[in-house]
């Protein structure tokens, strides 16, 4: 009955505040003056156009946030009119997002629109003045969970996502823009030169970091604590996680209590409970998204096989020596290399699965995943080394691009044949699923998005590998010209 309660009553309260929204829209809106409307035009075309807000709090230096202090101006207002309060103009310019504070605990605190966004904005003609939110303004209130994130993975969404020797290829928009890597890694910290480039390049916002999972402006736990928080991001192509979880036992379960067929109390992990563990914003995993790790497993045709996959990505080069994109993957945390740190997540995941499973069905489950990894490796090794053979054999001519005659699988969809587009689906679609697919209790993404398409993409890898061989004997092959959005080299 309480659970009811608790969703009709902001159900109700939200239905108010809508219908008082629109009632204010209509009326005050009406009665706007022409003036009052030139004005907002005026203040969205400078929105628009604004470089660098005049004041910007100090951003994150080499991703380490401090709890600073916020220096907050107040000048005098020029007109002799005393400065409407934020409420009364958002009411009508954004009730939406008037609705969601009214709606946030911070309301009831006393965290006003001022208290992240500053004074100095106040009036139709100096919207620009309102100040970006970094994660140092949530630190003023909550350091515990700006600390905790600071020392997790999504910290460094950003610098993995610029460490991408090629994510200078594709369209602005994608990146600095927020439509595609960057609309994701946006999660990650930025630096104070990279905030300076989002405003400049991009738009004033997604620098925040702490709106993704509790979004603006309810800034609501509860959104946090769902599964569908992490679904925007932790889907698709590489890491389906949600499709993943949401299909298997444990997540068909979640989201049968989600619509009460299932009593509140029965059994079912969300991702949450298996990576917030203690509600922890310093989240992390064994093995992490590529599940590739130094030092070498003890097993020796593991060890080839991984070495095969790292020269794939141009950590070793093709005589097997570190490459300077060793310190790069290793400084953004792409590539682990500590042991300890492998054993204590695997520990902590443990402890998790605990709660509800025997230990020993846990520990099994999580090798047996570990497994999968070690299967899918042979295969990627496989199909990798059967390009580097078209390369070593002069079948397939070095690109400019590449630093050695051998694939390279971070060169993403802007691989140059079509035998590298397939080995890049096969390692970054494929074999991720195969052993996401484990590690999440969903049989059909292990196999049939897994294995069995990493399996067909190998047989197309030979087969194609083979007919170049015989069509080179026959003519050489033109070469193709990259195609790169407008504004990019
Ligand atoms: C006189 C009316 C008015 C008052 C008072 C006002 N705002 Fe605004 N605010 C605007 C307009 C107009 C925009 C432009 C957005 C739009 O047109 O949809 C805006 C935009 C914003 C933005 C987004 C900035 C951007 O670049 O788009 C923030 C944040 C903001 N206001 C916060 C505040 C805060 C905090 C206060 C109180 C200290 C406040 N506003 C007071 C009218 C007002
Ligand atoms: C707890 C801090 C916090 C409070 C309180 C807060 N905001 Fe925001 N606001 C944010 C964050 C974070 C963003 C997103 C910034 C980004 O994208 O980097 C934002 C973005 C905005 C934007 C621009 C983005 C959009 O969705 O249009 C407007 C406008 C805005 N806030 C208005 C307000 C108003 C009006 C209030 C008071 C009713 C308010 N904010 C209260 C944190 C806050
Ligand atoms: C001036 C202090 C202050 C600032 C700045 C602030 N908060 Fe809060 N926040 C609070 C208080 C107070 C609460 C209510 C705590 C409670 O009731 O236990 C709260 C609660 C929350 C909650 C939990 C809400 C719930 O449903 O339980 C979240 C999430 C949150 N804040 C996120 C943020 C984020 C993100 C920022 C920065 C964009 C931010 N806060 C900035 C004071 C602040
Ligand atoms: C990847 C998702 C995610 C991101 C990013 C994130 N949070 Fe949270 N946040 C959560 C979850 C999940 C919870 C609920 C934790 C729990 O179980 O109590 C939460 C809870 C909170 C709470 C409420 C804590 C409580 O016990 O009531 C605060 C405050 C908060 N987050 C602040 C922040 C701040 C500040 C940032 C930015 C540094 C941030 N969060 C970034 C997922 C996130
Ligand atoms: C705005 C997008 C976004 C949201 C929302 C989001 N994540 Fe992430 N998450 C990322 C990105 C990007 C990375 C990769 C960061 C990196 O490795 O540099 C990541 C990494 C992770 C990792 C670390 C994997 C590893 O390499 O060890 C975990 C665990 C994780 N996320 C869990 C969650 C959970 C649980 C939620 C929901 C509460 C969530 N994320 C919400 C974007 C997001
Ligand atoms: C029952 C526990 C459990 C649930 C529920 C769960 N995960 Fe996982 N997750 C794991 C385990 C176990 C691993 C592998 C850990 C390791 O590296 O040893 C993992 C790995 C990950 C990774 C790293 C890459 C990978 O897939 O191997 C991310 C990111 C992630 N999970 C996100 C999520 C998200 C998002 C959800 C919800 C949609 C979710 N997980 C649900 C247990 C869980
Ligand atoms: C839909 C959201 C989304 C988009 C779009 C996206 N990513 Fe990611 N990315 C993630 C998530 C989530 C993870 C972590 C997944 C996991 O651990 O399983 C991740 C992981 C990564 C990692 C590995 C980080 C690590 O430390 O292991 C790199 C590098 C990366 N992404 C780069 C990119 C680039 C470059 C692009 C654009 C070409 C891109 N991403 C597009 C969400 C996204
Ligand atoms: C909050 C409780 C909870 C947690 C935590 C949890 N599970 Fe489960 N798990 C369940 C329930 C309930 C089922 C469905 C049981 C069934 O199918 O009869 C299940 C099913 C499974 C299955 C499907 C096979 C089977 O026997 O049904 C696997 C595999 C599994 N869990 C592994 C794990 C692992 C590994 C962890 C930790 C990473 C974990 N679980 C954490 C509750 C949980």
């Amino acid at each position: 009955m309480r659970r009811i309660h608790a969703l009709i009553y902001p159900a109700l309260l939200v239905f108010v505040f809508l219908t008082a929204g629109v009632f204010f829209r209509v009326t005050i809106g009406c009665a706007q003056s022409a003036e009052e409307m030139s004005q907002a035009v005026e203040a969205k075309a400078r929105v628009e156009k604004k470089a660098q807000p005049a004041e910007q709090p100090p951003g994150p230096e080499q991703n380490q946030i401090q709890q600073q202090g916020q220096t907050q101006q107040n000048p005098e207002p020029s007109s002799a009119r005393p400065p409407a309060s934020c409420l009364e103009c958002h009411t009508r310019i954004t009730p939406g997002i008037v609705v969601d504070w009214q709606l946030s605990k911070h309301s009831r605190n006393e965290v006003e629109c001022s208290t992240c966004h500053g004074e100095r904005h106040n009036a139709m003609t100096d919207v620009s003045e309102a100040r970006i939110v970094l994660p140092e303004t949530c630190a003023q209130c909550h350091d515990t969970q700006v600390d905790q994130f600071s020392k997790g993975k999504h910290a460094l969404a950003w610098a993995a996502m610029k460490a991408m020797p090629t994510v200078h290829w594709q369209p602005m928009a994608q990146i600095e823009g927020l439509k595609g890597c960057g609309g994701c890694h946006r999660v990650g910290l930025k630096t104070k030169g990279e905030v300076g480039d989002l405003v400049e390049k991009g738009s004033a916002f997604g620098v925040s970091s702490c709106d993704v999972c509790h979004t603006r402006h309810l800034f609501s736990a509860d959104e946090a604590r769902s599964p569908q928080a992490c679904r925007t991001c932790h889907m698709g192509i590489d890491h389906p996680q949600w499709e993943m979880y949401s299909s298997s036992k444990h997540g068909v379960r979640f989201l049968l209590k989600q619509s009460r067929m299932l009593p509140e109390e029965a059994a079912a992990p969300t991702c949450q409970s298996c990576h917030f563990r203690d509600g922890s914003h310093a989240n992390r995993t064994a093995w992490g998204f590529l599940a590739l790790r130094l030092p070498l497993p003890e097993d020796p045709q593991w060890a080839k096989d991984r070495t095969t996959i790292l020269q794939g990505l141009g950590v070793f080069d093709p005589s097997g020596k570190p490459t300077p994109r060793l310190d790069i993957m290793q400084s953004a945390d792409v590539l682990r290399l500590n042991d300890e740190d492998w054993l204590a997540e695997r520990e902590k995941m443990l402890k998790g699965c605990n709660d509800c499973h025997s230990i020993n069905f846990a520990r099994i489950e999580l090798e047996k995943s570990d497994q999968m990894i070690r299967e899918a490796d042979r295969l990627m090794a496989e199909a990798i080394l059967t390009v580097a053979g078209l390369y070593q054999d002069g079948i397939l001519k070095k690109p400019e691009s590449y630093t050695y005659a051998f694939p390279d699988l971070l060169t993403f969809h802007d691989a140059p044949t079509v035998v590298e587009l397939k080995l890049f689906q096969m390692f970054l679609e494929y074999r991720m699923r195969a052993f996401q697919g484990a590690f999440h209790a969903n049989p059909d993404y292990s196999l049939w998005y897994g294995w069995s398409s990493m399996q067909r993409a190998l047989t197309e890898i030979r087969e194609k590998a083979a007919d170049m061989r015989s069509s080179k004997a026959e003519q050489p092959q033109p070469a193709q010209k990259p195609v790169r959005p407008s504004g990019r080299k």
